[in-house]
C-alpha cells in the first residue's frame, strides 16, 4: 500500500513537470519582446540582405512598395506586423 502511495506521488509530480514543461514551451514560440520591439529600420537592415542587396528606400514609390512588401513577406517569412513596419519606414525615408 505504502509503496503505491509513493507511485502516486510520484506520478503528480511528473504531471506537474509535464505541464510546466509544456507551458514554457508554448510561450518559446511567441516572438520574445526584443524581436516585437524591433523598428521598420531594423526589420529592413537585418533582414532583406539575407537575400540580396538591401534594397534603398529611394528605389520604388510609396505604391510600388505595398506590392514589393507583400511580394517579399512570402519570401523572407515575415509576419504581418514586421512587413508593415518595414513598409512604413521604406515609404516614409524616400
Ligand atoms: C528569402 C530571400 C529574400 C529575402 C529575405 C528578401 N528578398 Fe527581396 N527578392 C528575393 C528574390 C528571390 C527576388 C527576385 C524576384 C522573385 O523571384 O521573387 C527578390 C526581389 C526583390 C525586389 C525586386 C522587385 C520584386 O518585388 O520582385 C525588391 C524591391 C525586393 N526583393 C525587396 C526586398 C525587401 C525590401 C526585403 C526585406 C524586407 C527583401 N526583399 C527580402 C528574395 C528575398
Amino acid at each position: 500500500m505504502k509503496k503505491y502511495k509513493t507511485i502516486q506521488r510520484l506520478s503528480a509530480v511528473l504531471i506537474i513537470v509535464a505541464a510546466v514543461i509544456t507551458i514554457t514551451s508554448i510561450n518559446g514560440c511567441a516572438p520574445s519582446k526584443a524581436v516585437a520591439a524591433k523598428t521598420g529600420v531594423q526589420l529592413w537592415s537585418e533582414n532583406c540582405q539575407r537575400c540580396h542587396n538591401t534594397p534603398s528606400p529611394s528605389t520604388f514609390s510609396p505604391e510600388m512598395w505595398e506590392t514589393v512588401g507583400m511580394h517579399m513577406q512570402t519570401r523572407a517569412l515575415l509576419t504581418e506586423d514586421e512587413r508593415k513596419k518595414i513598409v512604413e519606414f521604406l515609404k516614409s525615408s524616400r
